[in-house]
């Protein structure tokens, strides 16, 4: 086992609420552990490019609380290639840096993964995505501080839904998976949720539609996955307004406004347990895995396995979902 005195921080992929909480845990628990802390900028991109900065405890002052990654993040490209990761290998060894810890999601756990297969280099990846869709850990960092975007947006539709009685479709985040869609459309008490892990029957929608208001519904809100097989949104509202003619019908697409905001107090924990959790774990040897959280344990998953394998939904709370919206 090598002696670990240098780590490098890095997020990468999309931005989630509480990556700063995360790359705070790491750099005051490293320091706080002898060890020098880089932070590199722009993720794996940053790496190939050579653009690392010390770091220190009052870097990571007055953070934890802001939205964003202070060390920016991308998804590149270049870092998939031979040459990519043998410039970022090599710019690792010219700074001294002995292990990386990464923070994001899928395609952020691949790089790594391949990285440590190939260079025999120390990495641990924390999960950081609002998607909510990595194995290995029962919520993301950023999941929580989203969906809580997803219910407050949603709840100020619902006023003005239900002042001129008009049917929105309200369309969230989440291009592979429905985690967002699922429990935001729990807690808004959306009509109808609909997302890419079952298949979307857009003739049950419309009865369901037509039979609730026929039960005098004069408003309501269907939460849409991007991701969904219906095509999204506009798709849907399409169909609805070619089948009847008494619907007044909205979109929403909320966008990137759930990337964004302050934390959540649960995504600070999260990030800050995960974060402090991840050095020590280096420390005492770990590598090549994704830290989670399952239950109330920290619990270690092989980045392969983690890639490999996705965090089922549990769709039994869709029915739940249509049962309460009735
Ligand atoms: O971070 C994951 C995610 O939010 C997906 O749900 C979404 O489809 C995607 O990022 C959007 O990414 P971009 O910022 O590249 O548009």
């Amino acid at each position: 086992m090598i002696k670990i005195k240098k780590i490098g921080v890095l997020t990468s992929g999309g931005d989630a609420p509480g990556m700063n909480a995360a790359i705070r845990a790491v750099v005051r628990t490293g320091i706080n552990n002898n060890l020098e802390v880089i932070g590199i900028i722009s993720g794996y991109k940053g790496l190939i490019e050579g653009d690392f900065r010390q770091m220190d405890t009052t870097s990571v002052s007055n953070i934890i609380q802001r939205g964003g990654t202070i060390l920016k993040t991308a998804r590149s490209e270049k870092f998939k290639t031979k040459e990519g990761m043998e410039t970022a290998f090599q710019n690792l060894k010219k700074q001294g840096i002995d292990a990386l810890i990464v923070i994001g999601g899928d395609g952020t756990f691949t790089g790594a993964y391949e990285f440590d297969d190939i260079y025999n280099f120390p990495v641990i990846g924390l999960p950081g995505t609002i998607d909510n869709d990595l194995y290995g850990t029962d919520f993301t960092i950023g999941y929580d501080t989203a969906i809580n975007t997803v219910v407050e947006a949603a709840d100020k539709i619902r006023d003005t839904a239900y002042s001129h009685d008009r049917l929105f479709i309200i369309e969230v985040m989440g291009r592979d998976a429905g985690f967002i869609a699922l429990r935001a459309g729990i807690a808004a008490g959306a009509e109808d949720i609909l997302i890419p892990e079952t298949i979307t029957y857009i003739d049950d929608l419309l009865h369901k539609l037509e039979h609730d208001w026929r039960k005098n519904k004069t408003s309501g809100i269907i939460i849409v996955a991007e991701g969904d097989d219906s095509g999204g949104a506009f798709e849907v509202i399409k169909k609805i307004n070619e089948k009847f003619d008494y619907f007044k019908t909205r979109v929403t697409i909320l966008g990137h406004i759930q990337r964004g905001g302050s934390p959540s107090c649960m995504d600070r924990v999260l990030a800050s347990t995960l974060g402090y959790e991840s050095v020590k774990a280096l420390l005492k040897g770990k590598r090549g895995v994704m830290i989670g959280k399952i239950h109330k344990d920290i619990v270690f998953t092989p980045f392969e396995k983690a890639i490999k394998h996705n965090q089922e939904i549990n769709k039994s709370l869709l029915e739940m979902a249509r049962v309460l919206s009735l």
